[in-house]
């Protein structure tokens, strides 16, 4: 070790009971009165399918034990006022009078926006709201602090208006199109629904399987595959890199219309089609092969190639799970981070020599999680091994001069959920 090193910091759960006290403390603290309830929204992991939902593809997260809590009472006019510990405290206010897309700066735009979009989905008793953050979600490690926020106020919102959409599946389905119009309309980040789907949808100990194809229905777009690491000895370590991470720079979107521009060129409505034609025909990687032949840009070609494969390897990787193969999906792992860095060139130094570093300290396989262009890595690893892997990045990042990153353990976890 050289001096430069420090002890990985990991970042612990906030405890429920403590946390529903902070935020309802500082509801009062700022608004004077008492909140109406409390309610909260885990962050999410990824297991794998990355860039595949908004190809009406498949993906597989967990939700994290990390939360958002959200301290909320309606008000009788459209105001909305908002106020969170992750920034100075300094309260935002706007009103629902009259907003339009991309109406709201700031961080404001997320809560704001579910509010926008539920009266814009109809829902005209949707009234103005006063609200309180408190979360120990990552800002920015690619862990959906903004799903987090959305989806606890959507909650809320539903809650206090009495939507009765909170309390099943399907009716949660209708609170996802408003978390995800508000951080597509109002945020003006195009994500595609995997997010906004883990921390609605997902349960303790199992991985949400996501099917994203638009026609589907609540039931036929989930299932729950059991997923208990401890008892299969593993543990499921997450770096968040602390290199910057930004969606709606461009590059995202950017990635999305190649998507929606090669499946034009193949005359299909989206990619899945395509990833599904490749499956079921007899030689699938001649029938790649010709798909990416049609074809007629190098660029696209690459990003159509990673589409296709992982949509693939995330039906490996629930298969080899289920068999209890963690060679093989550790295997599958490590081929979704390789296609995501060459195919689909979304990831950045820190989460190759992240991915890296886990790879040679004994990790059965590690790749990027969410978005990419910064964020989180996650790796799985002997239960155990976690902190000594995470500690070897650390030291690693430190000796390149990387911002030192900071590690988690993702244990499933449940979906939004009233707290108090
Ligand atoms: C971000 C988006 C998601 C998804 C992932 C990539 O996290 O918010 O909708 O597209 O990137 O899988």
């Amino acid at each position: 070790m050289t001096s430069d090193n420090r002890t990985v910091q990991y970042l612990e759960p906030l405890n429920a009971k403590e946390a529903v006290g902070k935020v309802a403390e500082l509801f009062v603290d700022t608004f004077g009165a008492a909140p109406k309830g409390v309610w909260s929204a885990p962050g999410r992991v990824n297991l794998i399918g990355e860039h595949t939902d908004y190809n009406a593809g498949l993906c597989l997260p967990i939700a994290l034990p990390h939360r958002t809590f959200i301290a909320l009472s309606p008000r009788k006019d459209t105001v909305v006022r908002l106020v969170s510990d992750m920034g100075d405290k300094a309260v935002t206010t706007t009103d629902l009078e009259d907003l339009k897309p991309l109406g709201v700066k700031g961080w404001g735009a997320y809560p704001a926006g579910v509010a926008w979009a539920l009266r814009e989905a109809g829902f005209a008793g949707v009234q103005g709201f006063d609200a309180a953050f408190v979360s120990c979600v990552p800002v920015g490690g690619g862990l959906s602090s903004s799903a987090a926020m959305t989806c606890s106020t959507a909650l809320a919102l539903d809650d206090v208006y009495d939507l009765g959409f909170g309390g099943t599946d399907a009716g949660r389905v209708r609170l996802i199109d408003a978390a995800m119009r508000a951080e597509n309309d109002m945020a003006g980040a195009s994500t595609g629904g995997l997010d906004q789907n883990a921390s609605m949808r997902c349960q303790a100990n199992r991985a949400l399987l996501l099917d994203c194809r638009p026609e589907l229905d609540a039931v036929q777009s989930a299932k729950q595959e059991p997923f208990n690491l401890g008892a299969l000895g593993l543990e499921l370590l997450v770096v968040d890199t602390q290199a910057p991470h930004q969606l709606n720079d461009g590059q995202y979107a950017e990635r999305r219309k190649m998507c929606e521009d090669a499946a034009r060129i193949l005359k299909v409505k989206n990619l899945r089609v395509t990833a599904d034609e490749i499956a079921a025909s007899p030689d699938p990687f001649q029938a790649l092969k010709e798909t990416l032949d049609a074809l007629p840009d190098p660029t696209m070609k690459k990003r159509v190639r990673h589409v296709v494969t992982e949509i693939a390897r995330v039906r490996s990787f629930v298969r080899a799970f289920a068999a209890g193969d963690v060679t093989e999906a550790g295997r599958l792992f490590n081929a979704s981070h390789d296609s995501l860095a060459a195919d689909y060139e979304v990831t950045v130094p820190e989460l190759d020599v992240a991915v890296d570093v886990a790879r040679k300290h004994g990790a059965y396989g590690a790749r990027m999680t969410g978005g990419g262009f910064g964020g989180s890595i996650i790796a799985l690893v002997d239960k155990g091994q976690g902190r000594p892997v995470a500690q070897a990045i650390a030291d690693q990042f430190a000796h390149r001069g990387f911002h030192a990153p900071r590690a988690l353990a993702a244990v499933a976890s449940d979906s939004a959920h009233k707290e108090a």
